[in-house]
């Protein structure tokens, strides 16, 4: 009988979209997913890096496991993703219930590690630097679970060592796929009925450029030719991205995003820090007004377009006044979202070597006044678009009242509605907006 495999993922999109091609390969040899770890004979945790809680998050799971495999001693339990490769080492020395350990560039021989496994053979850690972005495998998507939306990571790694950030140790060099590879995996996908492609990678709107600096010539952006090809594509009706780093975004990028229909106007624009001076001790290089440059020259094309952001507050030496400017430059673009992190050192990191000297409260503190003001401004936003006229791409119907669905918007709102006939997941359906929550915008049927 085949044997059944579960894989449990934390961290990024990037991450999910990782699980994915690993159980796609392991369906190709002839293992079962299942939903219920507790009935799996493979289980997998592909781990995250990028804060501490991230890395807590696992070694929790990593102690459940122990318990799982009390019980069920023919289990075999691996890791992947970002927390395998920079601790896999010494985590297959300390866990005896641990299995296999495979890093973030080995995904294509996560079959070959189970199989070893099982015929008591090989090795139980493969942590070896780097397939290349387009190596065979990683690109494969499970057909059982499709939807209407789907992700395609279009590089690997990050070059770019912002100085709090782990992730160029644990993904590796930035390596960008063959254009050509990337356009047929999203034809391909939409021959099964995808609607919405995201592109996934670290610094996506450095795709193609090599070890380009930033600060590019207005006129390159092969980013932006990777964009408009993908567009051509009959049947797709979005795009969207993440995460492009500000410092990438030039005259080329704004106006393809502008120009092109599909590409989807609410951009994720990672600001990290409203201060210079903070901005230089992360190694991010753009500064306020390059920031506030790209926000106002999309806004100036497109007026409806949304954005969301990444910040980190108590980073290494900010003040209350360096706080006080991210919160002002937070508030100046109108951020319809925002995922705010307090700085959390990490090993190996640039940062990891200066004194993590904003105590815990006061990150605590700059955490709270930023969701509060990122509540009120979702509050605002949503109710002001009441009488508004949206097209959804619908997602389907939700889990507590089956009657209600809920789709979203080309601005990436969420939006609930009840349908006048039959529809499916992936139709698009025009909707008018009659009431607003903070969260959720509930809408009618037009037509
Ligand atoms: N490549 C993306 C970010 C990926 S990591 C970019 O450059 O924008 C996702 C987010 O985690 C980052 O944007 C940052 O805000 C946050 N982050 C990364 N390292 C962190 C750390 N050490 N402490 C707190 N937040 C961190
Ligand atoms: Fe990390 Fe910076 Fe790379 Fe983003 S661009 S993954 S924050 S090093
Ligand atoms: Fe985490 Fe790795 Fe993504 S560290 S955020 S899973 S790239």
């Amino acid at each position: 009988m085949a044997l059944k495999f579960h894989i449990k993922t934390y961290g990024c999109q990037m991450n999910e979209r990782d699980s994915d091609s690993a159980s796609a390969l392991l369906i190709a040899h002839g293992y079962l997913p299942t939903e219920d770890e507790n009935e799996a004979d493979i289980v997998i945790l592909n781990t995250c890096s990028v804060r501490d809680q991230a890395e807590r998050k696992a070694i929790g799971k990593l102690g459940i496991m122990k318990r799982i495999k009390a019980e069920r001693k023919h289990m075999i339990f691996g890791l992947m993703g970002c927390m395998a490769q920079s601790r896999g080492e010494e985590l297959l020395k300390t866990i005896p219930h641990l299995d296999f350990v495979i890093g973030t560039d080995q995904i294509h021989s996560i079959p070959d590690a189970v199989e070893q496994i099982l015929n008591g053979t090989g090795s139980k850690l493969d942590l070896r630097e780097r397939c290349g972005a387009d190596t065979p495998g990683i690109d494969m998507h499970r057909t059982d679970t499709i939807k209407h939306n789907a992700f395609i990571s279009i590089m690997r790694g990050c070059d770019r060592y912002c100085s709090y950030c782990i992730v160029p140790y644990v993904r590796g060099h930035e390596r960008s796929r063959n254009p050509e590879s990337i356009v047929e995996e999203a034809r391909e996908l939409v021959r099964h009925g995808v609607k919405e492609i995201m592109l996934l990678g670290q610094n996506v709107a450095a795709f193609g450029l090599g070890r380009h600096a930033p600060n590019l010539p207005d006129d390159l952006s092969p980013f932006a030719d990777l964009l408009k090809e993908i567009a051509k594509i009959d049947g797709l009706e979005r795009i969207r991205f993440t995460s492009p780093h500000p410092a990438y975004f030039n005259k080329k990028l704004i106006e393809t995003i502008a120009a092109e229909p599909k590409i989807c106007k609410s951009i994720h624009l990672p600001l990290q820090s409203g201060s210079d001076r903070v901005l230089k001790k992360m190694n991010r290089p753009y500064d306020v007004a390059k920031y506030m440059h790209i926000v106002n020259s999309l806004r100036a094309l497109v007026p409806e377009i949304t954005f969301s952001t990444d910040v980190i507050v108590g980073f290494p030496t900010e003040t209350d006044e360096e706080f006080n400017m991210t919160r002002q430059v937070m508030n100046d673009v109108g951020f319809d979202n925002a995922f705010i992190f307090k700085y959390s050192p990490r090993q190996g990191t640039v940062s990891a070597r200066m004194d993590d000297d904003v105590p815990q409260d006061v990150k605590e503190e700059r955490n709270q006044i930023l969701l509060k003001d990122l509540e009120e401004r979702q509050c605002s936003k949503n109710a002001s678009l009441v009488g508004k006229e949206y097209v959804l791409l619908v997602d389907g119907p939700s889990k507590r009242n089956p009657k209600r669905w809920s789709g979203r918007t080309d601005t990436f709102k969420l939006a609930v509605f009840e349908p006048k006939q039959e529809i499916k997941a992936g139709d698009l359906v025009k909707v008018k907006i009659v009431r607003a929550t903070p969260m959720t915008l509930y809408g009618e049927v037009v037509e």
